[in-house]
This record gives C-alpha cells, sequence and structure tokens, in this order.
C-alpha cells in the first residue's frame, strides 16, 4: 500500500507534511490553503505538489487515501465527515469537532466504515512523559495537577476570536486531560469547572480564557487541571504527580523528583527530555505505521479519542451550569 496524503491548512498543517511526506511509502499530492498570500508562498516553495484553495479537489481525487485536517476547529466536524464519506483515513487536528452531536454522528460513521482515524496529541510522542509513564506507580497517586500554560496570548485574537463556538478546554485543556488519563490509564467519573476571562480583552475574545477543571477519578483520586491561555508565560506543560511516598514536579523553573527513604526526603533534580520537539511528528508517523501494516497498534484508539472529547465536553457543561457534572461514556 501507498500513502497519497493531502492537507488542509497550513498552520500546524505545515508540521504535518514534514511528517508524512517522503515517510516510508507516503508522499503529500494535495495542500489545500485558503489564504491567498499563503497559497503563493506555498506554490513556490512546494512546485511537485497541487497547491489548491478547494477542499473539494482532495475529495474527489481518487488517489489520495489520508487527509490531515489542520484547518480551523469550527472546519474539522464537515471535513472528517466528507473524508468518511469519501473513504480517506484522517489525521485530525485537536478538537476532533466542537459539539457532543457532531461526536456522535462521527461515531456512527466511522463504526459503519472502514476508516481509521487519529488526533494529533503529541505530549504522548514526548519522551519525558514517556517515562513518566512507565515510573509513576499509578495505584498510589492520590493527587495530580496539570497545566497548559499556553503563553501566546496574542493566538486569542486570530480565528480563535471569531468563530463561534471555541472553547479553552478544546483548544487547550484537551492536551493536559488527555496526559494525565493517559498517564494514569483511567477515566474521570465526574468534573467541577471554573472559568473567567479576566485576562484578556473582552471586546475581542469574548469567550473564557482561563478555565480550572477538578476531575474525580475512581478510588477517590482528584486531579486539578487548568488552561491557561492568558498567561504571560512560556508556554509550557506543567505537572505534578503525588504518592504517599513520592512527589514529581514538572515546571518552568525545572523538573525535580522527591522521595521518603528512612523519614528522610531525598530531592534530586531530573534532566527530563522536554519539549522534545524532534519527536513530535511520531504521533503521525506511528498512524501511518498502522495504516501500512494493521499488527501495529496506533498510539491512540478511537475510543480513546471519544473518552477524550466526552470528558471535555462534560468540563465545558460544568462552567456553563456552574455545577458538577458526571461524566457519560
Ligand atoms: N496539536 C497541537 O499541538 C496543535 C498546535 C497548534 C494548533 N493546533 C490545531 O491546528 C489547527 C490549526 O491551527 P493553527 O495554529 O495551525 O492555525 P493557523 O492560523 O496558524 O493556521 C491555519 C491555516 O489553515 C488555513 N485554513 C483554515 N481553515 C481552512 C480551510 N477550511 N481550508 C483551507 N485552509 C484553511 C488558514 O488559512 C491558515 O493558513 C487548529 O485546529 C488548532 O487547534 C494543534
Amino acid at each position: 500500500m501507498k500513502i497519497i496524503a493531502a492537507i488542509i491548512g497550513t498552520g500546524v498543517g505545515l508540521k504535518h507534511l514534514e511528517a508524512i511526506h517522503n515517510y516510508k511509502n507516503s508522499l503529500v499530492k494535495i495542500i489545500c490553503e485558503k489564504d491567498k498570500t499563503k497559497l503563493k508562498f506555498l506554490k513556490k516553495k512546494f512546485p511537485q505538489i497541487k497547491i489548491v484553495d478547494n477542499e473539494d479537489q482532495i475529495f474527489s481525487d481518487k488517489q489520495i487515501n489520508l487527509v490531515s485536517i489542520a484547518s480551523y476547529d469550527n472546519y474539522h466536524f464537515s471535513q472528517i465527515v466528507k473524508c468518511i464519506k469519501n473513504k480517506k483515513n484522517i489525521i485530525v487536528e485537536k478538537p476532533m469537532c466542537l459539539k457532543i452531536l457532531e461526536l456522535k454522528k462521527i461515531n456512527k460513521l466511522i463504526k459503519n466504515e472502514k476508516i481509521k482515524i487519529i488526533s494529533n496529541l503529541p505530549l504522548r510522542v514526548n519522551s519525558f512523559f514517556l517515562n513518566l509513564k512507565k515510573k509513576i506507580p499509578k495505584n498510589k497517586v492520590y493527587y495530580m495537577e496539570a497545566d497548559y500554560i499556553w503563553g501566546r496570548p496574542h493566538k486569542l485574537l486570530d480565528w480563535r476570536s471569531k468563530i463561534k463556538d471555541y472553547s479553552i478546554t478544546l483548544g487547550a485543556g484537551i492536551h493536559m486531560i488527555d496526559l494525565v488519563m493517559w498517564l494514569l490509564k483511567s477515566k474521570p467519573i465526574s468534573v467541577q469547572s471554573f472559568g473567567n476571562n479576566l485576562g484578556t480583552k473582552k471586546i475581542v475574545f469574548k469567550k473564557k480564557s482561563f478555565a480550572l477543571f477538578i476531575f474525580e477519578f475512581p478510588n477517590n483520586l482528584i486531579v486539578k487541571i487548568t488552561a491557561n491561555a492568558a498567561s504571560i508565560y512560556n508556554h509550557f506543560h506543567e505537572l505534578k504527580i503525588f504518592t504517599n511516598n513520592e512527589t514529581i514536579t514538572h515546571c518552568f523553573a525545572g523538573t525535580h523528583h522527591f522521595i521518603k527513604k528512612k523519614n528522610k526526603i531525598i530531592h534530586n533534580k531530573i534532566n527530563a527530555e522536554y519539549p522534545d520537539k524532534k519527536n513530535r511528528k511520531k504521533l503521525i508517523q506511528n498512524f501511518i505505521d498502522n495504516l501500512l501494516n494493521k499488527n501495529i497498534k496506533p498510539i491512540i484508539s478511537f475510543k480513546e479519542q471519544l473518552d477524550l472529547m466526552n470528558v471535555c465536553f462534560a468540563a465545558d457543561k460544568s462552567i456553563q451550569t456552574k455545577k458538577k457534572i458526571k461524566i457519560n461514556y
């Protein structure tokens, strides 16, 4: 099998191009971009790739068997549906969609077709987090904190301030929610969320730019997650994991391990492989491996992607209703 791919959107989509083009049996045949200035640049930079401004040129091309969706969040759902209807495998930027009804439709359509889909959640291939996953004694964790500190407030002022259903939970918090569920190999039972927009200019960005989620996991484990888009800070994924015997803290000031030995607390600094940008493309490349050889397991299953979206929708519902929400999977 040969992978003939297309990419929609060339912000982070250019990273998808790097991951796909010339990887194993793969090439990118078409790039779709609707920004006229970028179109000119793309035609010059990639003369061997067909550059178009109408996505239907991708869906009508019978050769294309993989579409990478890196458009604005509000286009993901309709582009996923077109992919499924035209039998094209899908890499989709997070979030997969913006409404629970859309998620239900995707689930129904994918179940009927032999299409594979992966959401781009690259923290799962980050060396530091992979290492951490092997080391943390999951059943001993009693509390965890995970903060998505975006550190790029200007990003809220672009398309993110214009689209109707933009959500900071689906746009930022989703990375930490997935990271926590994956590290703990567990799903939260309920969520209580809070949000504000005190850190942003309300006239331009009308939605919440900060959100705090308190998740209850099985066995009384509690996790606090924040999505902090207004932050004046460096882009960082901060983490604190507490067990009765050990603590790991990963923040901009450094990564540390604390352990209790003979009633003494021993403290070590860890040289974390973070942000580990070189490995980010591995998630997409593993998906291609899985398309080429079904014995290779995908890093994220379809069910995990659905569960993650359900958790995010429940977290947003809690912000709207100001109530604790039981999460349905
Ligand atoms: N996984 C991650 O870590 C990560 C990081 C950044 C962005 N994202 C996601 O990637 C997507 C794109 O964000 P970005 O930061 O690259 O934005 P961006 O504004 O930098 O780039 C998006 C590009 O896509 C084009 N575009 C948008 N909709 C299109 C459409 N329907 N057809 C053709 N072209 C279209 C725009 O003209 C623009 O050039 C978003 O869904 C965002 O949430 C994910």
